[in-house]
C-alpha cells in the first residue's frame, strides 16, 4: 500500500498541463470496439482505471497497441468473447460501457454487475431499460448482466434520472440499432457529448448531444477513426482549487473553459481571481476567501465530482457554508478525516454545514475515494505540518502523474510506500 506524505503550507505556483479526460476515455476506449477497422486514439490519460479497460479490452480478444503513454490502437476485429471477466468490472465500474459496444455490435454481451468507488448506492436500472427499449433481453445470472436480441430496433426512450452511463450505454448501443432513437433526459456532460463526436466520426448518425434530446438514426457499420480526447475538466478544477486552498497561484492548461464553468463562478464568489484565455485558465487565490453554498447537480450545474475539493477549500473560508450532494448519498466520507485536520464539518443527511475559518494542521487521513482522496492531498498541501495521505491506489485510479505535477508547481509531496520511508521524509523536511 503507498501512501503521499506531505509537507504543507506553500502555496502552489505555476503552470500545469491537464491530461485527456478520464470519464470520456473510458467509454470511447469501449466503444472503439465497434468497428473491425483499427482506431487510433490520442490524448488518453495515463490512469489506472485506462489501463485496466485495456486490458479488459485485450482480454476479449481486441488488439491493444499501446503507441504511447497518451496514444492507443484498438482493432476490434479480433474479438472472440462477448463475456468480460468480473476481474475487470470489480476495478473499475466503467467496464459496464462493453455492455453497450458489444450489445450494438454482435447483438449479445454479458458483463457481470459492476463495483467501482463506493459513494453511494449505483443503479444500473435505466441502462437496463434502454437496451431493453431497443429490443434485448436482459437478464441477470449469477451476478452478470446478459442482454441478447435477435436484433435490436431504435426507440423512444425516456430516462428516468440523469445519467451519464445509461445515455452513453444506450447512445453506443442505439448507434448500431436499425430505425430512429431518441433518448429523453438524456445527461449532457462534455464526455456525452466526446463519446457521441467520437462515434459519429467512426460514421454513426447522432445529434442533439450537449442538449437532453439525443437523436440517433442506427447505422449498419462503424468504420475507423482518429481521436483526440477531450481535456479532463475534473483533474483541471482539482488543480483550481489547489490554488484556492493554498493561497496560490496557478494556471491550468489544455482545458476548454466553457466546461469548467460551474467550477470558475464558485471560485470568484469565493474570493478567486480568475483569467481565462483560449485553452487556459488561471486562477489567483483572494487574500481572504468567502463563504459560499453550493448543490451538486448534473452538467451544467456543479459537478459531484468536485464537491470534495470546495467543501475542504470552504473549511478556510470565512463564514459557514452549506455543501448539498443531491447525486451520490455517500460522498461525504471525508469529513471525519477533515476534521481530524481540525476542520469543522457536520453532516445532515445530503448536507454538510462547514464552519470555516480553520487553519488545517497536518494528520494521518485515508482517500475513501477517488475525488475526496485528491481533496485531502490539497488539505494537506495547504495545512501546517506533516499530512499521510493512506489508500492512494484510489487517487492513482484518476490522476495522471498527480505528485509530480504538484511538485512542479512547488508542493512537498512524496510517494512512499513503508513507514521508514514516511520518518525519512519527516526528517528531510524539518
Ligand atoms: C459518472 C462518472 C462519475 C460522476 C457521475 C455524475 C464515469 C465513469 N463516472 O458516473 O465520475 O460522479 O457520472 O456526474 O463517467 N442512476 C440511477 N439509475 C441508473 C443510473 C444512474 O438511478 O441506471 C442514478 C445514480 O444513482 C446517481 C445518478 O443517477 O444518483 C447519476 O448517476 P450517473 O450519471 O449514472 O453516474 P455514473 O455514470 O455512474
Amino acid at each position: 500500500m503507498e501512501q503521499y506524505v506531505i509537507k504543507g503550507g506553500t502555496p502552489l505556483v505555476g503552470e500545469v498541463e491537464i491530461a485527456g479526460a478520464k470519464n470520456a476515455a473510458l467509454a470511447i476506449l469501449a466503444a472503439a470496439i465497434m468497428t473491425d477497422d483499427t482506431v487510433l486514439i490520442e490524448n488518453l490519460p495515463d490512469v489506472r482505471d485506462i489501463n485496466v479497460l485495456l486490458e479488459a479490452i485485450s482480454e476479449i480478444g481486441a488488439k491493444v497497441d499501446r503507441i504511447n503513454k497518451s496514444t492507443v490502437k484498438i482493432n476490434g476485429s479480433t474479438i472472440t468473447d462477448i463475456s468480460v471477466d468480473y476481474e475487470y468490472i470489480k476495478k473499475i465500474r466503467a467496464s459496464y460501457y462493453l455492455l453497450g459496444a458489444l450489445l450494438g455490435k454482435y447483438k449479445h454481451a454479458e458483463v457481470p454487475l459492476p463495483g467501482g468507488c463506493d459513494i453511494g448506492s449505483r443503479p444500473i436500472d435505466q441502462h437496463l431499460k434502454g437496451f431493453r427499449a431497443l429490443g434485448a433481453e436482459v437478464d441477470i445470472d449469477h451476478g452478470a448482466i446478459i442482454a441478447k436480441a435477435d436484433e435490436l430496433r431504435g426507440n423512444h426512450i425516456f430516462m428516468d434520472v440523469v445519467s451519464v452511463g445509461a445515455t452513453i450505454n444506450v447512445m453506443m448501443a442505439a448507434s448500431m440499432a436499425p430505425g430512429r432513437t431518441i433518448i429523453e433526459n438524456a445527461a449532457k456532460e462534455p464526455h456525452v457529448v466526446d463519446v457521441a463526436n467520437f462515434l459519429n466520426c467512426m460514421g454513426a448518425n447522432i445529434k442533439g448531444a450537449g442538449t437532453d434530446v439525443i437523436r440517433i438514426r442506427g447505422v449498419e457499420k462503424l468504420h475507423r477513426a482518429e481521436y483526440s480526447i477531450i481535456p479532463d475538466q475534473i483533474e483541471a478544477g482539482t488543480f483550481m482549487f489547489a490554488a484556492a486552498a493554498t493561497g496560490g497561484d496557478i494556471t491550468v492548461k489544455n482545458v476548454i473553459p466553457k466546461h469548467l464553468e460551474a467550477t470558475t463562478a464558485k471560485l470568484l464568489e469565493i474570493g478567486c481571481i480568475i483569467d481565462e484565455y483560449d485553452d487556459a485558465v488561471r486562477v489567483r487565490a483572494g487574500k481572504k476567501l468567502h463563504r459560499t453554498h453550493v448543490k451538486t447537480l448534473p452538467y451544467p450545474g456543479y459537478p459531484t465530482d468536485m464537491q470534495p475539493q470546495i467543501a475542504i477549500t470552504l473549511t478556510m473560508a470565512e463564514g459557514t457554508s452549506i455543501v448539498t450532494e443531491s447525486i451520490f448519498e455517500n460522498r461525504f466520507k471525508y469529513v471525519d478525516e477533515i476534521n481530524r485536520m481540525g476542520a469543522s464539518i457536520r453532516v445532515e443527511g445530503n448536507t454538510a454545514f462547514i464552519e470555516g475559518g480553520k487553519k488545517l494542521k497536518g494528520a494521518r487521513v485515508s482517500a475513501p475515494d477517488l475525488r475526496a482522496g485528491a481533496a485531502l492531498v490539497i488539505a494537506g498541501l495547504a495545512a501546517e505540518g506533516i499530512t499521510v495521505v493512506d489508500d492512494i491506489v484510489y487517487i492513482q485510479r484518476g490522476y495522471e502523474c498527480f505528485e509530480q505535477k504538484l511538485r512542479s508547481l512547488g508542493a512537498t509531496i512524496e510517494r512512499v510506500s513503508t513507514e521508514k520511508e514516511i520518518q525519512k521524509f519527516k526528517l528531510s523536511v524539518g
